[in-house]
């Protein structure tokens, strides 16, 4: 599953009606994200000139100066550091309807080099997986799941988690040994398979598989049933 389409499955399934996305990008962004979010409305922000987005600015000066409603969905994707994720899931968390659903991109690093503060070419995550740590470890009052999907989509609730803890409190966990030796708890990661569970979205062909079958065997045992019944046939 695409990021879109994890957003989109939200959008259907709690009947969302407006979006805001941080960090937008342009259309030259392998599967660029922003034209495929199908709801009535959505605002972008992005400091890029080059970047067609309703909001100019960073995410900071856009929560600062500018927003003046609430969203059913945030989506950030902005600066991939970890200081600025953070902030950036705190003020969202501000400015969320009560059942809204935040979504954060880049979570789920499964190389070293690519989770780097240093911005590289290529595929480049940042360190945005901290902040989501630091979520796990700190905020009681939300719920917090990543789709193992798509570079890592962490959604985020309001509601409540067990707090990730770590017994010996001298270890460095905002390291990437940390992350790799506990990246399913550190993350709360889940398939997409289960993702569709809690979206309660049945596979249809696999369903139609199933019915046939059953009439298939149910179509044998009622033959044998006949035959036995009365063994000549008539
Ligand atoms: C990875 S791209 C976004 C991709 C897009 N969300 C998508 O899925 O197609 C990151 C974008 O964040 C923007 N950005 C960088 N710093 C930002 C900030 N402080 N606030 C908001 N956007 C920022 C960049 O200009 C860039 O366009």
């Amino acid at each position: 599953m695409t990021r879109s389409q994890i957003i989109n499955t939200l959008i259907e399934h709690y009947g969302y009606k407006t979006y805001l996305e941080i960090g937008v990008n342009t259309p030259a962004q392998p599967g660029w994200n922003f034209d495929s979010v199908k709801i009535d409305l959505k605002h972008g922000v992005d400091p890029n000139e080059k970047v067609n987005a309703d909001f100019k600015m960073t995410s900071d000066e856009f929560f600062e100066k500018q927003i003046n409603m609430k969203y059913d969905v945030i989506f950030i994707d902005g600066l991939h550091l970890f200081e600025q994720v953070y902030k950036d899931i705190i003020n969202s968390l501000k400015w969320l309807n009560e059942n809204g659903t935040i979504i954060v991109h880049d979570t789920n690093p499964l190389l070293e080099k690519t989770q780097r503060r240093s911005h590289m070419p290529g595929p480049w995550h940042g360190d945005v997986w901290k902040a989501i740590l630091k979520i796990r470890m700190e905020e009681a009052g939300i719920s917090i799941y990543t789709v193992d999907t798509d570079e890592g989509c962490t959604v985020i609730q309001k509601g409540s988690q067990k707090l990730f803890e770590v017994e010996n409190n001298q270890i460095d966990v905002y390291n990437f040994t940390f992350l790799n030796s506990h990246r399913k708890n550190v993350l709360n990661l889940i398939t997409v398979k289960d993702f569709k569970k809690i979206m309660g979205i049945n596979n249809p062909i696999k369903e139609s598989l199933k019915h046939l079958k059953k009439k298939y065997y149910r179509g044998i045992i009622k033959k044998i049933y006949r035959k036995i019944k009365s063994p000549s046939g008539k």
